[in-house]
C-alpha cells in the first residue's frame, strides 16, 4: 500500500505564485516520485463559506482545475476531483462536527481573522477576544458570522481524514488546521476506542514551508491583499508588476542589512532563480553597487520562465470543457470510493446501524 497523499486550493480565484510555489509545486513534485498516491482537489465547499458569486464561484471551479493540470498535475497519475461531487464529505462533516468545540473552533487563527473582518472589528485581536465573542454572542448585534466559517478545520479534517490521507502538501497557514484534523482523530480514536483516523503530517521535502512576500513591501501573496503575480498573467503586465516592486533608495553602506521590501525581492529570487544569480545580487548589494532595474528585470524573466509556459498550456486546457468534464468524472468516481468505504465504518464505529 502507497502512502496517501491530499491536498485541496480553494476556487476563490486564479491560482499566484505564492499558490504554486507554496502548494501546487509541492502537489507535481509528490505525483513525480511516483511513489504516492494522489488525491488533489478544488475545496468548493471551503469557498462558500464566504459567500462567493455563484457564477464566479463555478467559473473558479474550471479555472483551478485547468491550472492544476497546466501546472503538471496528470489525471492519470492522480486523482482530481471537486470536493462537492464526493456527497460523503458533509456526511461525515455532520458526523465529526459531534465531536468538536465551538471553543477550540473560535481560538482558530483563521477562524479569527475572517470573523472579525465579517464582524468590522479593526482593532487588532486580543488574547481572549472579548469584542468579538460579544459581537457574535450578544444579541444587540445584527451582524452575522456564519457557522460554516466556524466549523472551517472540521470540514478540512473530513477532508483529509475520509480519504485516511498520510501526508498533505500545503504552506505554513495552513499547519494550525492540520494540528486540528490531528487532534480531532485521536479524539474520536479514543472515544469509541478504536484505532481508526490516521494523523496527517505537512510534507516540505525535508525544507522549510514556502511562504511567498508580497512585492508591495507587506507580508505576503494573496488573494485578499490585491498583490499577486497570477500563473496566467501575460508577459508585459506580470513584467510591469515586478517593475513596480517597492525598494528603497540603496545602500550607502557596505553588507547594510537589507530593508524588508528588499528582503523580500530576495526571498522571491532564491525561490525561482539559479544560486549564482543570487549570489550575483547579494554581493552587488553588499558592495553597495546594486541597480534595483536590473535585479527587478532578472526577477521577471524567471518568473515568466515558469509561469509563461503553464499559462500557455493553461489556455489550451480551459478551452476544453469536455476534457475538464472527463477529467472531474473520473476523479469523483476514485474519491469517492474511498470515501464511502469511510464513512460506512463511521456510522457503524458511532451506533448508526442498519436494521
Ligand atoms: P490565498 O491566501 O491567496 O487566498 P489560499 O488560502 O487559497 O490562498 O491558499 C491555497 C494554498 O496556497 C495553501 O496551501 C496555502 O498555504 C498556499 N499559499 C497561499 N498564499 C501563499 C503564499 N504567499 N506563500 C506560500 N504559500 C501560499
Ligand atoms: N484550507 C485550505 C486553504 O485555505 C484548503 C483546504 C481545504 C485543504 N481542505 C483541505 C488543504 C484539505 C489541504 C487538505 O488553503
Amino acid at each position: 500500500m502507497k502512502p496517501i497523499v491530499l491536498s485541496g486550493i480553494r476556487p476563490t480565484g486564479q491560482l499566484h505564485l505564492g499558490n504554486y510555489l507554496g502548494a501546487l509545486q509541492k502537489f507535481v513534485k509528490m505525483q513525480q516520485e511516483g511513489i504516492y498516491e494522489n488525491f488533489f482537489f478544488i475545496a468548493d465547499l471551503h469557498a462558500l463559506t464566504t459567500n462567493p458569486d455563484p457564477k464566479a464561484l463555478h467559473e473558479n471551479v474550471k479555472n483551478v482545475l485547468a491550472e492544476y493540470i497546466a501546472a503538471g498535475l496528470d489525471p492519470e497519475k492522480s486523482t482530481l476531483f471537486i470536493q462537492s461531487d464526493v456527497h460523503e464529505i458533509p456526511e461525515l462533516y455532520l458526523l465529526l462536527n459531534m465531536h468538536v468545540g465551538i471553543g477550540e473552533l473560535m481560538r482558530t487563527a483563521a477562524f479569527k481573522d475572517k470573523a472579525r473582518k465579517q464582524l468590522g472589528i479593526t482593532s487588532p485581536a486580543t488574547d481572549d477576544d472579548e469584542d468579538m465573542a460579544r459581537e457574535i454572542i450578544g444579541g444587540n448585534s445584527n451582524k452575522r458570522v456564519n457557522a460554516g466559517l466556524l466549523t472551517y478545520p472540521t470540514l478540512m479534517a473530513v477532508d483529509i481524514l475520509i480519504q485516511k490521507a498520510d501526508f498533505v502538501p500545503v504552506g505554513k497557514d495552513q499547519e494550525q488546521h492540520l494540528e486540528l484534523t490531528r487532534r480531532f482523530a485521536r479524539r474520536f480514536n479514543s472515544f469509541y476506542n478504536v484505532d481508526f483516523f490516521k494523523e496527517p503530517q505537512n510534507f516540505n521535502f525535508g525544507g522549510e514551508p514556502v511562504k511567498v512576500p508580497g512585492l508591495d513591501g507587506s507580508g505576503k501573496m494573496g488573494k485578499s491583499e490585491g498583490n499577486c503575480l497570477y500563473l496566467i498573467d501575460e508577459d508585459k503586465p506580470l513584467r510591469k508588476k515586478v517593475m513596480r516592486a517597492v525598494t528603497d533608495a540603496g545602500p550607502t553602506e557596505p553588507n547594510q542589512p537589507m530593508a524588508e521590501p528588499v528582503k523580500n525581492l530576495f526571498a522571491i529570487l532564491k525561490l525561482v532563480a539559479t544560486p549564482d544569480k543570487v549570489q550575483f545580487f547579494t554581493d552587488a548589494y553588499n558592495r553597495c553597487e546594486i541597480r534595483y532595474g536590473d535585479l527587478k528585470k532578472e526577477l521577471a524573466e524567471d518568473i515568466l520562465a515558469i509561469t509563461a509556459p503553464i499559462r500557455e498550456r493553461y489556455k489550451e486546457i480551459r478551452n476544453d470543457e469536455a476534457y475538464l468534464r472527463r477529467v472531474v468524472e473520473m476523479g469523483a468516481e476514485k474519491a469517492r470510493a474511498h470515501a464511502r468505504k469511510t464513512v460506512e465504518d463511521v456510522r457503524q464505529i458511532m451506533g448508526i446501524l442498519p436494521f
